[in-house]
């Protein structure tokens, strides 16, 4: 048995849109994801996040399952369009919402972690220019301060945003996810007002809460893989990681953005025009802990003429792009590698340190099928998740300061352009009768969590 720290956090993780559903229910105002999922040809089937996993009502059965998984610790998001439906205007029904389910998670000893933002920004917002707008940083300050002033007295722990690269560059530069625009320049802006914002929330939420408030931002890693360790292959890979890894890191660490990536992206102008004095020290101000997602690593490769656009990400970085990626595939065709996630988490340690790191989401996605006897029988899934465990428990024994693991995710859910058609849960949902089954990783992520401890490999 490969065991981990005594205090070693062990939790699950979902976000607000891809679970909630009841999206006109209570005061609810539109959010940009409600308006990008009915545009045509965005998401898979045209999906949209009605019903999702109906967790709104649900949400005392969803909260019975943490408890019957034993899992300690549930990472969930806040929608801001539900407290404020317009983005500014309190409605006092959607916050209750967020305080029943913390009561609840309470009744059951489970620590709540809420994340403020998961991508679900009102469109009343957008309407006003959305990430792109600097009023809107202090805007989500705002909202920080009104949903901390409610639950802070339950919540120790926070965190402020959700991958703000895919929120910034997805969003507003490849056009993938909401509000679906496309303009390098604009992507990154927002990426830099999303910074801002989580700055600004922090800040708010640390003047404001009890002393021992702890918060974080989730920030999403891909390592870059290379087939050749030449200058070129190098350079790619380093291009790469700058926009993939740093671009969020190095500033929330205080350190301000890496100059080898203000250099790449000088052309764009983008940086040094949205960039006023004191936002570096804002963004910068200590940290309590990093979110890393991990789900896989990149292969990169140079480009031909080193002034061409890369086909990932971020549109308007130049002289690298993304292959496809090679098996064992998840059924989001992302490449299955523990050893990518040990190595980020070691690098993290060391590039972090002393800020300590928690994982905040994890996971695969596979076809599942429920079997005659109700089971659903997810040996991939499992195999995923135990390997990634030892990457964790590897990492831990090579000196990162690894706290916690938050598995993305507790439900089969809407995971965004893919609609319902990727599962990532430890809990199967069918969409048409919204009964939910544990499935067997689930199971497996029981036994691990009850016993601090992943078995060894067999
Ligand atoms: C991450 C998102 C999360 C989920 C997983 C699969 O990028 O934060 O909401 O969709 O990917």
């Amino acid at each position: 048995m490969n065991s981990f720290p005594a205090d070693f956090l062990w939790g699950s993780a979902t976000s607000s849109y891809q679970i909630e559903g009841a999206t006109e229910v209570d005061g609810r105002g539109p959010s940009i994801w409600d308006t990008f999922a009915r545009g045509e040809g965005n998401v898979i089937g045209g999906h949209t996040g009605d019903p999702a996993c109906d967790h709104y009502h649900r949400y005392r059965e969803d909260v019975a399952l943490l408890a019957e998984l034993g899992l300690p610790a549930y990472r969930f998001s806040i929608a801001w369009p539900r407290v404020m439906p317009d983005g500014r205007r309190v409605e006092p029904r959607g916050l209750d919402f967020y305080d029943r389910l913390v009561d609840e998670l309470v009744a059951h000893g489970i620590t709540p972690i809420p994340t403020l933002y998961h991508w679900d920004l009102p469109q009343a917002l957008q309407d006003a220019g959305g990430w792109v707008n600097r009023d809107v940083p202090s805007w989500f300050a705002d909202y920080a301060l009104v949903v901390g002033d409610r639950l802070g007295d339950r919540v120790r722990d926070w965190i402020t945003i959700n991958e703000p690269l895919c929120s910034a560059f997805l969003g507003y530069g490849t056009g993938v996810h909401a509000p679906g625009l496309r303009d390098a320049r604009q992507a990154v802006i927002a990426g830099h007002h999303h910074l801002l914002g989580h700055g600004l929330a922090a800040t708010a939420l640390r003047a404001h809460a009890r002393p021992d408030t702890k918060v974080a931002v989730a920030l999403n890693f891909a390592p870059p893989l290379t087939d050749s360790d030449d200058a070129e292959h190098r350079e790619a890979a380093r291009r790469f990681d700058a926009v993939h890894n740093r671009f969020f890191l190095d500033p929330v660490l205080g350190r301000g953005y890496p100059p080898d990536l203000r250099a790449d992206l000088a052309h764009l102008g983008a940086l040094e025009s949205a960039i006023r004095d004191g936002d570096e020290e804002m963004i910068g101000r200590p940290l309590d802990w990093i979110g890393v997602n991990y789900y896989a690593p990149s292969r990169v490769i140079p480009t031909p003429d080193p002034l061409q656009e890369s086909n990932c990400g971020l549109p308007g970085l130049r002289g690298v792009d993304v292959l496809p990626a090679r098996g064992p595939l998840t059924t989001m065709d992302w490449e299955q590698d523990p050893v990518a996630f040990a190595d980020l988490l070691l690098w993290l340690g060391e590039h972090c340190a002393p800020v300590p790191l928690i994982v905040t989401e994890n996971g695969s996605s596979f076809e599942d099928t429920v079997d005659a006897d109700g089971r659903v029988r997810d040996t991939d899934r499992t195999h995923y998740l135990a390997e990634h465990l030892h990457a964790v428990h590897a990492a831990i024994a090579g000196g990162a300061d690894v706290r916690g693991y938050l598995a993305w995710s507790l439900l089969d859910n809407f995971e965004w352009s893919f609609g319902y058609t990727r599962r990532f849960g430890l809990v199967h949902v069918d969409f048409d009768t919204q009964r939910r089954r544990i499935k067997d990783s689930g199971r497996f992520y029981a036994e691990v969590v009850a016993a601090n401890a992943v078995p060894d490999r067999r």
